[in-house]
């Protein structure tokens, strides 16, 4: 199984990610970031998966602000607890004493993948600290950014808005990267059926995820109309442990930081009329969702 260390501001898709990730993969340690809520609250929700999980993966707390901007959350998404106001279930977990990015720098290793999925102040400050790290650890895959459109602004998705400095300087590391962002997490798409299907789990893990669920799709037909939500941060763990349901593709991929209109977009070459910019990222452009899906579904099963 793979190695993952897991960076993220849960968050519905958070949580669910972190669920699976127990799942599929062996995951060291989490690391948690201010995101779709404060860091407090994000690191509330990632000692509650464990408790739900019941395992002793230990839970680091990290960055409690972007590099130069101001906190951005999430809370008209993922609600004011990060959890769609799922009921909190008792935990007394505490998180470890060291910090997050001292973690990172010091216990990830070269068969440890980073699966960030929040924005990415952490591994920005890691990699400030010590530019080698990127090749001290096996790659980053990374829910965030996007080839088409936005969904924070038109242009610019989520993670990578509510830090882009730190986005930039990721993107320019040197790190091999594997990049879910929108164009590609817009394909994994759960619905009412999945409410249902997950309905028929008699676990405590399908329990804990189908309201929030539920609560996703309520607040995406209040925000468009349709009730169908993006499992955006599962993607970025199936993209280690299972590739082969992936069409990957090469590109070249920075942040722009100055824009009126673009600040935090993921500027993609995909010119087709002239030869491209050295490719740095490794975009996923296609998913087998099905596939996905039951794998998503077939983690809540136990326990
Ligand atoms: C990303 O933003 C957050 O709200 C989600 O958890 C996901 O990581 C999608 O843009
Ligand atoms: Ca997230």
């Amino acid at each position: 199984m793979e190695s993952l260390i897991i960076d993220c501001d849960p968050g519905v898709d958070d949580m669910v990610a972190i669920l699976l990730a127990h799942h599929v993969a062996n995951v060291k340690g989490i690391v948690t970031v201010s995101g779709n809520v404060p860091v407090a609250t994000t690191t509330w929700n990632a000692l509650l998966a464990t408790e739900l999980l019941q395992v002793n993966t230990p839970v680091y707390r990290g960055s409690s602000k972007p590099l130069e901007s101001e906190p951005v959350h999430s809370e008209h998404v993922h609600g004011s607890n990060g959890l769609g106001g799922v009921v909190r279930i008792e935990q007394r977990r505490v998180s470890e004493e060291k910090g997050g990015v001292d973690f990172l720098l010091e216990e990830a290793s070269p068969e440890d993948w980073i699966v960030a999925l929040g924005p990415l102040t952490n591994l920005a400050t890691a990699i400030q600290r010590d530019p080698d790290w990127v090749e001290r650890i096996r790659g980053i895959s990374m829910m965030g950014g996007s080839t088409t459109h936005g969904n924070i602004t038109p242009t610019a998705e989520f993670n990578v808005y509510a830090d882009p400095e730190a986005a930039a300087i990721v993107f320019e590391s040197g790190a091999d990267i594997r990049m879910c962002g929108l164009n590609l997490t817009h394909q994994f798409l759960t619905s009412d059926e999945t409410v249902k299907e997950l309905h028929g789990i008699d676990s405590d893990l399908a329990k804990f995820v189908t309201p929030m669920l539920k609560f996703l799709l309520d607040r995406m037909e209040s925000l468009n109309g349709r009730r169908f939500a993006a499992l955006h941060d599962p993607c970025a763990v199936l993209a280690v442990t299972h590739p082969s349901i992936f069409g990957f593709e090469e590109l070249s991929v920075h942040v722009e930081l100055s824009g009126t209109l673009t600040r935090g977009m993921t500027v993609c070459d995909q010119r087709t009329t002239r030869m491209r910019e050295q490719p740095n990222v490794w975009v996923a452009q296609e998913i087998d969702a099905a596939t996905a899906l039951s794998l998503v579904v077939g983690s809540l099963k136990s326990p």
